[in-house]
């Protein structure tokens, strides 16, 4: 069991030790150590089992960290979006200075950094005096935790757990790349590439359009529980013991061993905090041997779940 407590102390002492602490975030917990630290930076890739030519981001607590971290002088593009979404679930991906150790970015010339808006990251972050570099604490592939047992089911080597209880968002930043005055999406979520637009006056550009931005890590295959994972819409095989992830309301046609509604009120907001909990739960659920999860609507967060969904089912549906 991981040493578990609210103690940012405590957790800090740890940071700047250059060990790792796991510590809630607003999307998904993360695990982190001190992003300046190359041997710390290494424990968290060998405490998840992480390849290495998957970056790493940086979180920040103020903007003074942010002109160490990125390269001047800073693309303005830059100050537009963190001044609109910071504190909060957007991640910025540009150029780095020589501070960023190469195994944060896995060789690349762009870091990929956020100031998350949970408070007790901010404070961590600050009583550390150093920014954190921390991938979601989960085991490559497997679930991202949205609760401190999420990250006690899947890690040890950590030194401290912070418990910051369950998160809201639910899943991870949207991040999106700066480059030459353009932005890129790399990754949806619950900050759309709509509302991007309206503060840079441009839509960005869909992931892959620029062909120079870089985006490793964005696997087929990811977020994946330790079961079979099926889409509703792809027919019911006659497996015996079925659990159901269901977008709203519960029909009771078949004799489901586990059913969990997402949103009830068919909020995408709601059912984006909700799935990685319902996973988890069907993932850990005895009875349950096999999943099956509708499909939701491919609009605005919609489009960041199915993302995530897609991506846990890829090997049971291709
Ligand atoms: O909400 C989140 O973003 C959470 C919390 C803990 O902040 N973190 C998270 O990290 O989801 P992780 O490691 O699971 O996903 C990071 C992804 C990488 O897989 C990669 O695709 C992208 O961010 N990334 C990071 N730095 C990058 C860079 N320099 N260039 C391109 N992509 C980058
Ligand atoms: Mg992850």
């Amino acid at each position: 069991m991981i040493k578990t407590g609210t103690d940012i102390a405590l957790a800090a002492h740890y940071i700047r030790q250059g060990e790792l602490v796991a510590l809630p975030t607003e999307t998904v917990y993360g695990l982190g150590a001190n992003a300046l630290d190359a041997i710390a930076v290494a424990k968290i890739f060998e405490a998840k089992q992480r390849p290495t030519f998957d970056p790493l981001i940086v979180h920040i607590a103020d903007m003074e960290m942010l002109g160490k971290l990125f390269l001047s002088p800073i693309d303005p593009l830059v100050f537009t979006l963190a001044k609109a979404f910071w504190p909060g679930p957007l991640t910025i991906v540009f150029k780095k200075t020589d501070l960023v150790p190469d195994l944060v970015t896995s060789g690349l010339d762009t870091v990929g950094v956020r100031m998350p808006s949970h408070p007790m990251a901010l404070e961590l972050i600050r009583t550390s005096g150093c920014p954190i570099a921390a991938p979601s604490a989960n085991l490559f592939s497997q679930l991202s935790p949205t609760r401190p047992e999420h990250v006690q089911k899947q890690l040890t080597n950590v030194a401290y757990l912070l418990d910051g209880g369950s998160t809201n968002v639910g899943i991870e930043s949207t991040i999106v790349a700066v480059e030459n005055g353009e932005t890129e999406m790399l990754r949806p979520g619950i900050i759309t590439p709509e509302e991007i637009a309206l503060v840079t006056g441009k839509m960005p550009l869909a992931h892959g359009q620029s062909n120079k931005i870089v985006a490793p890590g964005l696997l087929k295959h990811h977020y994946s529980p330790r079961k079979p994972l099926y889409f509703t819409d792809s027919g019911i095989k006659d497996h015996k013991h079925k659990g159901l992830i269901k977008w709203t309301f519960n029909n009771a046609e078949i004799d489901w061993v586990r059913t969990i509604v997402l949103s009830e009120k068919m909020n995408l907001v709601e059912a984006a905090a909700n799935l990685f909990g319902a996973l988890h739960a069907m993932e850990e659920d005895e009875r349950v041997e096999v999943i099956y999860a509708d499909k939701l609507p491919l609009e605005g967060i919609g489009i960041a779940i199915m993302d995530r969904l897609t991506k846990a089912a890829y090997q049971y549906n291709v």
